[in-house]
């Protein structure tokens, strides 16, 4: 593209010839280098122009055939852009008046003064060559925009006032706000949260290629909290932002952080009270009297296995999120397995005296196809929580159900509760609902992560209805029989 100097591309019309000839020398003494085609009758110019992209049409207005204002109505509809500059009869204003009204770049009358003349071409040819790299500008524009549409990135774009003009699907995504309740609008009101994070974007001056280190700050949306990972760049007539949702990653980064600092805790208490035993019963300087010692060695024997089972749930845990568990699938006599379960949970709590632990429901409900072992880990995990979270004492019940495609356990207690807003969150992987609120029992969070897990890969489900401060039942239904194909690819499940 030719950057600096006027000479471009003409098309000279007329059909006097001595003109056509005079003309373009004129012109090429003066504008170095432009190229000018010359036709002396309409028809033949419109060929021309229909191939050709001229910079500049100058054409006259009389002509035998089509006049110069017909030609003119045809080239704006051939080439819309194309300037247009008419020549005119001297004296004849009302047709240059025409002319302009009909879109004519200029007009110049004969005899045509060359300094007018040339001066009116440049700015003709000029105007083209800017109306040009304007389109090219807007179709970059527009291929960038489309490239926009597609990327996973948020990205929106606001000009100086602060007003939206450009805000992608992803951004869409994210917000949960479309483009048309964005765009034309201020920023401000767009995400209420944005004038206190606004400040804090890291902004590039330039799109340099690196682009800038984004920051990762909570941005205020409809009532709820977005953690965005942003960076912006300035524009000359705005600033465009990039944006990722890292919401979900933020919490699981808290809730690792929270987690090791459970787990720890967690190993660290049995650990201690496994330590002192083994010191005092090490002493040489004290004789302890036999049932000194039989207590000392159960607190041994009980936080080892309360040790072994943290290290059982947590490597269990992983085994279940990496999909890798293997499960063994036989008949299951469930009234047994609730007895063999409640005496387990009810030896486990033998100081709990303010406990009673009761099963129902056993009569004739016969078998199901699951792993046993794991249905009964399911089942003490449920009965452990709710003798744990029942401080005030209570009954627990183990209720067993057939119902029509299986077999529903309901675990109930008279406990504390769990509020609505975390009957959801307490499944997930080391949630704890908040350990003041669970008023201090010990715990990793991992339970009923385990019992969700496994249940499903029992094609069987969990679930919970709960009252805060009246207690909770926790339910799991699990099919009879397992369908033939299933049962197969169940014994490995990936
Ligand atoms: N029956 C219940 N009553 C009240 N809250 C409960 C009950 N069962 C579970 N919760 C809440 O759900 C949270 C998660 O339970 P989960 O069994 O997964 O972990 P945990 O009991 O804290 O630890 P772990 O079972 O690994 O020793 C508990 O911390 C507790 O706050
Ligand atoms: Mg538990």
């Amino acid at each position: 593209m030719n950057n600096d100097a006027i000479p471009g591309r003409i098309l000279i019309v007329d059909d006097d010839t001595a003109l056509l000839e005079a003309l373009p020398r004129a012109l090429k003494l003066r504008l170095d280098g432009i190229q000018i085609d010359t036709s002396d009758n309409a028809a033949d110019a419109l060929d021309r122009i229909r191939e050709t992209d001229y910079d500049a049409v100058v054409s006259d207005i009389k002509m035998p055939g089509l006049d110069g204002l017909e030609v003119l109505r045809e080239i704006k509809k051939l080439r819309p852009k194309t300037p247009t500059v008419l020549i005119t009869g001297h004296g004849e204003h009302d047709l240059a008046v025409q002319a302009l009204r009909g879109g004519a770049y200029d007009f110049v009358q004969k005899p045509i003064d060359r300094d007018y003349f040339v001066a009116s071409l440049e700015r003709a040819i000029e105007l083209r060559r800017l109306e040009r790299r304007v389109d090219e500008q807007r179709h970059a524009l527009e291929r960038h925009a489309r490239v926009l549409e597609h990327v996973d990135d948020g990205i929106f774009l606001i000009d100086d006032e602060g007003v939206v003009q450009h805000w992608n699907p992803a951004a869409a995504a994210v917000t949960g706000i479309e483009p048309e309740e964005a765009l034309a609008r201020r920023i401000d009101d767009v995400l209420t949260g944005w004038p206190t994070v606004a400040e804090l974007v890291p902004i590039a001056p330039s799109p340099d290629p690196g682009g800038p280190s984004s920051k990762t700050l909570p941005l205020e949306l409809g009532g709820k909290e977005l953690w965005l990972s942003i960076s912006g760049v300035r524009f000359v007539d705005g600033i465009v932002y990039a944006f990722r949702n890292v919401t979900e990653q933020r919490a699981l980064d808290e809730l690792k952080g929270e987690f090791v600092a459970t787990v720890s805790h967690e190993l660290r208490t049995p650990l201690a009270a496994i330590y002192g035993s083994a010191q005092t019963l090490r002493r040489e300087d004290v004789t302890l009297d036999p049932e000194t010692r039989g207590r000392l060695l159960e607190v041994i024997t009980a936080e080892s296995e309360r040790l072994t089972r943290i290290a059982g749930d947590i490597l269990l845990a992983n085994t279940l999120a990496s999909g890798r568990l293997r499960l063994n699938h036989k008949s299951v006599d469930v009234a047994t397995l609730a007895g063999d379960v409640v005496d387990e949970v009810r030896a486990a709590f033998v100081d709990r005296e303010d406990i009673t632990i009761e099963v129902s429901g056993t009569n004739g409900i016969g078998e199901i196809v699951a792993d046993g072992d794991r249905l009964r880990q399911i089942l003490i995990n449920l009965l452990d929580n709710a003798v744990k979270y029942s401080p005030g004492g209570g009954r627990v019940r183990l209720e067993l159900e057939a119902r029509a495609n299986g077999i529903r356990f309901a675990v109930s207690d008279d406990g504390i509760g769990i509020a609505a807003g975390e009957q959801q969150q307490i499944f997930g992987k080391f949630y704890r609902v908040d350990p003041t609120l669970s008023r201090g029992v010990r715990g990793t969070g991992l339970g009923l992560y385990i019992c969700r897990e496994l249940a499903r890969r029992m094609q069987g489900h969990v679930w919970v209805e709960s009252r805060e401060g009246e207690g909770s039942t926790f339910y799991v239904d699990l099919p009879v029989v397992r369908p033939v194909e299933q049962s197969e690819k169940a014994a490995v499940v990936t």
